[in-house]
């Protein structure tokens, strides 16, 4: 019979994948309470009208990217492809401006795009984020900044930039969009058909093509920074000078306007050097005009989102052990039982054991803790029972040590 295989762009997730998923989901959980974030879930399909009128018709993700059907009564449905306006919809629909203090929230989950799949892109993919709301204050972005990146170095991932911008706002930038729409003019027949389009659609947005002639041509137009009203360039500054408090470096990218309509004034993205093309680890910035176009009071926003897929190519294997694996084998049928109680004195104190209890010989359950993976493995014979000690196996190296049992606390804390 034809085999059933996963949709293109999605994947399953298991060992020894999913312990790097099982560790990052807790440090998530772990660190960002620590700004008071607390956790937020909202479903995984909304009414399109969130998306479109949120992230805005003329980006690439409403017009190209979105999983959207009609479901049994004919309502328009979309697979969110971002949870920033899902928090939003949900902030306002359940008054949680009113009720919840400080409006910090964060998520994990997936998301969901109808791209061209490659290394580090995927249709379904994860990404956790947060939102602040209702703090306008440049340092709350340099906090919401510092601690993405921050998270990134706690978990030890490596070679990382931050790019900065500000996008102005809507005082400052409808000059910058009426000079770069001029200049795109001049240029239009050497654009691609979606940036001639873009022009006058929303010509903010032919900073996003990836079409290398395109790229090359707008490095020439007018550059957002330098339009910046009086409040949005102070804004900038106090930014980058509250980064500098924080101690995190950054570079100022005059194309980094990001993929969705709803940002104002801050804009920022890490990407990885270790990544190749989908390089961007996170992005995210300010949105002060999102609540009120879907419908709620006049209130700020502040986030980002990181791609988990992305971030899980980059740890480190060691870094994402969960402890340690311990195989306790035992030499003949009679010890079993002695190796189900040190199974359990390990168990009780929270390390991660197996006893194999099919295998009556020494060899065979020693192969079966190769195949698992296995770490380290006890060992115990007669021998180590009238002696009250325990034999040792590295499984990487094959080393073997004998210690007493009341040594055995000891020896976990310094090895697990
Ligand atoms: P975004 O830049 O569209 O922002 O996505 C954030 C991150 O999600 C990206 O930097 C990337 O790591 C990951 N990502 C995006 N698409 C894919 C894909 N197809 N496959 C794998 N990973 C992907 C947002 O989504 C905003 N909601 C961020 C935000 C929150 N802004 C303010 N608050």
């Amino acid at each position: 019979m034809k085999r059933i295989i996963a949709p293109k762009g999605t994947k399953d997730i298991f060992l020894p994948e999913i312990e790097k998923w099982q560790y990052i989901e807790e440090k998530i959980r772990g660190y960002f309470p620590r700004f008071l974030y607390k956790e937020i879930r909202t479903p995984i399909f909304e009414y399109s009208e969130l998306f479109q009128r949120g992230i805005g018709t003329e980006t690439e993700v409403v017009q190209k990217e979105m999983y959207t059907f009609k479901d049994k009564a004919n309502r328009d449905l979309t697979l969110r492809p971002e949870n920033t306006a899902s928090v939003v919809r949900a902030a306002i629909e359940n008054d949680l401006f009113n009720r919840v203090y400080p409006l910090r929230f964060f998520y994990i989950g997936p998301m969901f795009r109808y791209d061209k799949p490659q290394k580090g892109r995927f249709r379904q993919f994860h990404q956790f984020g947060v939102e602040v709301f209702g703090d306008e204050s440049a340092q709350v972005d340099a906090e919401v900044i510092y601690s993405s990146y921050d998270f990134l170095k706690e978990i030890n991932i490596k070679d990382i930039q931050l790019h900065l911008n500000s996008v102005g706002c809507e005082n400052c930038r409808p000059k910058f969009l009426r000079d770069l729409e001029a200049e795109a003019e001049k240029k239009k027949n050497d654009l691609c058909i979606d940036c001639q389009r873009k022009i006058h659609t929303n010509p903010l947005r032919i900073f996003d093509c990836k079409n290398l002639k395109c790229i090359e041509i707008s490095n020439d137009f007018p550059k957002i920074i330098d339009y910046l009203c009086e409040e949005c360039g102070s804004h900038f500054e106090d930014v980058k000078s509250t980064l500098s408090i924080f101690k995190v470096k950054f570079d100022i990218n005059s194309r980094l306007v990001r993929g969705l309509d709803y940002y104002t004034k801050t804009a920022f993205e890490i990407s990885s050097n270790q990544l190749g093309a989908q390089d961007a680890l996170l992005g995210g910035g300010r949105y002060n005009n999102l609540v009120k176009e879907l419908g709620g009071a006049d209130i700020s926003g502040m986030g980002f989102a990181a791609g988990i897929e992305r971030i899980i190519l980059q740890l480190d294997d060691a870094k994402s052990k969960k402890g340690k694996m311990i195989f306790i084998a035992y030499q003949s049928l009679p010890l079993m039982n002695k190796a189900i109680q040190l199974a359990k004195s390990l168990w009780d104190k929270g390390y991660r054991a197996y006893v194999d209890y099919n295998s009556k010989n020494l060899k065979k359950q020693l192969k079966k803790a190769n195949k698992i993976g296995i770490d380290y493995t006890f060992i115990l014979g007669e021998d180590e029972i009238v002696t009250k000690s325990i034999s040792i196996k590295n499984m990487k190296d094959y080393e073997q040590i004998t210690i007493k049992q009341e040594e055995l606390d000891k020896w976990l804390k310094n090895n697990i």
